[in-house]
């Protein structure tokens, strides 16, 4: 038996460009928190998760609540073995299939319209950018619920508990590279509950750009928290 393939590391700046292609939902809801991770958030969330951790190339992805699909799409790029992308939304699913055909990734994803409730399996890693709860109260919290029944190890996008000016000043300075922070306590409590252990947790500037009525300002610079959860054994 022949020697697996070598894979090719991909350059960030390839994977971004690359996720800049995949287009942003068209009409976003407010009320699922529709807003598109940036491409250059996106990177920092896969690259950490697939050179970092091992866990994209060669495994079995699940990316939950995917939108218009560039984590899922991005982990198919970057070599996952099969990846599966499930969103509630109609409209998400249909840009996602297009986007996937658009980028000539027609058969790398699997979409799933439905709730994340529905989804079934056994993943290697499951990538999120759940709803934060802005809207509809822990609405985040079944996301994780649901990540850590499935997966193995969970990449998990969550608010940052304060807006912390300084915080995010450093982070601009290092030029958007994520910094290691502390598990807010209540997550640290709630992914114990749910069988799992918080591995490490990492700031990362995050834009949103304006898109609801109630956004007051062009864009929205925020910090958020990417969460390495590893699952119970
Ligand atoms: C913040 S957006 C993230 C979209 C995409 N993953 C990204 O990062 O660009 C959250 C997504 O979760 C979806 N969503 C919200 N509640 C859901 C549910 N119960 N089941 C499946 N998807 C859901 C929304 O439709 C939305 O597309």
């Amino acid at each position: 038996m022949g020697e697996p393939a070598q894979r090719r590391l991909i350059r960030k700046l390839d994977l971004e460009r690359f996720l800049s292609k995949i287009k942003p939902h068209p009409t976003p809801n407010v009320k699922l928190e529709q807003y598109t991770l940036s491409e250059s958030a996106a990177a920092t969330i896969l690259y950490l998760a697939a050179y970092t951790y091992g866990g994209i190339v060669d495994k079995r992805v699940l990316d939950l609540g995917c939108g218009s699909g560039r984590l899922a799409l991005g982990a198919a790029f970057l070599g996952a073995e099969s990846v599966v992308g499930v969103d509630i939304d109609k409209t998400a699913v249909k840009v996602a299939n297009q986007n996937a055909a658009d980028v000539g990734s027609k058969d790398a994803v699997e979409w799933v319209l439905g709730d994340i409730d529905a989804v079934t399996g056994r993943f290697d890693t499951v990538v999120q950018n759940p709803p934060f709860g802005v809207q509809k109260r822990a609405a985040d919290r079944r996301f994780i619920q649901k990540a850590l029944a499935l997966g193995d190890t969970v990449f998990s996008l969550h608010n940052h508990p304060v807006f912390d000016k300084r915080l995010l000043g450093k982070l601009k300075a290092t030029g958007g590279q994520p910094l290691q922070v502390g598990a807010s306590p209540f997550m640290q409590r709630f992914v114990k509950e749910q069988g799992g252990q918080v591995e490490t947790v990492y700031a990362l500037p995050l834009i949103i750009p304006h898109m609801f009525d109630f956004h007051t300002k062009a864009k929205q610079e925020i910090v958020v928290d990417l969460y390495v959860i590893k699952g119970g054994e």
